[in-house]
């Protein structure tokens, strides 16, 4: 796998795309970074240039893929027609943490979309995205750039970590910015369904949207408490189980204090305003609980962080619910692999 090292000069940056978008033309998977998480990119439209990402992964090959464009045209290429609250959408959140789910005209290879009738379609606002796009005149197929079931990668690091030696090559942009995936919303039925939150808010979509829904299945989700450990299909998972605390800040310490007690090699993730509390020596500070944009930009690296062999189990903080803290409290529910709620 190449990795292209970070750079600020502007001649070797178009080096860069130039020899990525060549790899890409080429029926090869490229990753690279976008706004929200590091994407995993092929030719949307190649069948077997895609069939590599599913394998790269080692994705299941039922769960379809979002398709990046760099401009509108590229949308009107991939779908039957554009509602009108798309249309609306796309003027006032793209480029940007929004995906669409639209009317296929099957244009998009069939296992972008795993047969179904419909297309995700997004138009990333990172300046190295758009470059790629723009360079292959391609629309990409692109998830988030991790082995399936391991954190999302918002660092060049994390991709090379999950994929070194499964894929062309690796774009270095840094560290991402917005740190949880896209928002992907549903413009296919009467009043459009949340079907993941993200980094575009629901209280963001409501000024559009007033009766926007969340998805029911995704309330269920974060009740549905694993009958054991393991038995539930992980998702963003750590190498260590983590255990989401739901509860105060002195029900927390308590959990922490008569864990260590046991003996158990404990770790915290939390925000700064807990680890401030703790007297504790492996945490992870992850923002402010005041900031949960912050925390965000936090949580993957925070997931990655801790090394099976050094601790026993991970203890999580819950978050509010608000804003982006409803992508945050979600990807936290399918991490876990128990909750200890404070009754
Ligand atoms: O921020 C993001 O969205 C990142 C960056 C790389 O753009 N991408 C990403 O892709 O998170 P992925 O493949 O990890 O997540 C795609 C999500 C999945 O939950 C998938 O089920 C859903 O989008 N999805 C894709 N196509 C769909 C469709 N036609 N209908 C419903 N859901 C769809
Ligand atoms: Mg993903």
């Amino acid at each position: 796998t190449k990795r292209w090292q970070r750079t600020t000069k502007i001649n070797e940056q178009y080096h860069v795309i130039e020899e990525a978008a060549a790899l890409l033309k080429d029926q090869q998977v490229v990753a690279f970074p976008t706004e929200t998480v590091y994407g995993l990119g092929a030719d949307a439209t190649s069948e077997a240039a895609v069939q590599r990402i599913f394998e790269a992964k080692g994705r299941p090959s039922d769960n379809p893929l979002i398709v990046h464009v760099g401009d509108r045209s590229q949308v009107e290429q991939l779908v039957t027609h554009i509602p009108e609250i798309a249309d609306k959408l796309m003027d006032q959140f793209w480029p940007g943490p929004l995906t669409l789910v639209l009317p296929s005209n099957h244009k998009a290879a069939r296992n972008v979309t795993a047969g179904l009738d419909t297309v995700a379609i997004r138009m990333p606002s990172d300046p190295i995205a758009l470059a790629l796009l723009k360079e292959t005149g391609l629309p990409l197929a692109a998830p988030s750039a991790n082995r399936s079931g391991r954190p999302s990668p918002t660092d060049a690091a994390h991709v090379q970590q999950d994929l070194d030696g499964r894929i062309a090559g690796i774009v270095d942009g840094g560290p991402t910015g917005v740190g949880v995936e896209s928002t992907v919303l549903d413009c296919t039925t009467e009043v459009p369904i949340i079907l993941r939150p993200g980094g575009v808010t629901k209280e963001d979509l409501e000024s559009f949207i007033p009766n926007v829904v969340i998805d029911p299945a995704l309330a269920d989700q974060a009740e549905d408490q694993p009958k054991s450990p393991g038995m539930k299909y992980t998702h963003y998972a750590p190498e260590a189980p983590l255990w989401l605390v739901e509860g105060d800040d002195e029900f927390f310490q308590h959990q922490l204090e008569s864990m260590k007690a046991e003996g158990q090699r404990v770790a915290v993730i939390a925000s700064r305003e807990l680890v401030g509390q703790l007297n504790h020596e492996y945490v992870t500070p992850c923002g402010s609980r005041q900031q949960l944009t912050e925390v965000a930009g936090e949580l993957y690296r925070a997931l990655r962080y801790y090394k099976k062999a050094d601790v026993d189990v991970i203890l999580c903080e819950s978050f509010p619910e608000h804003g982006v803290g409803a992508a945050i409290m979600n990807r936290l529910h399918k991490a876990a692999t128990q909750k200890i709620t404070q009754y």
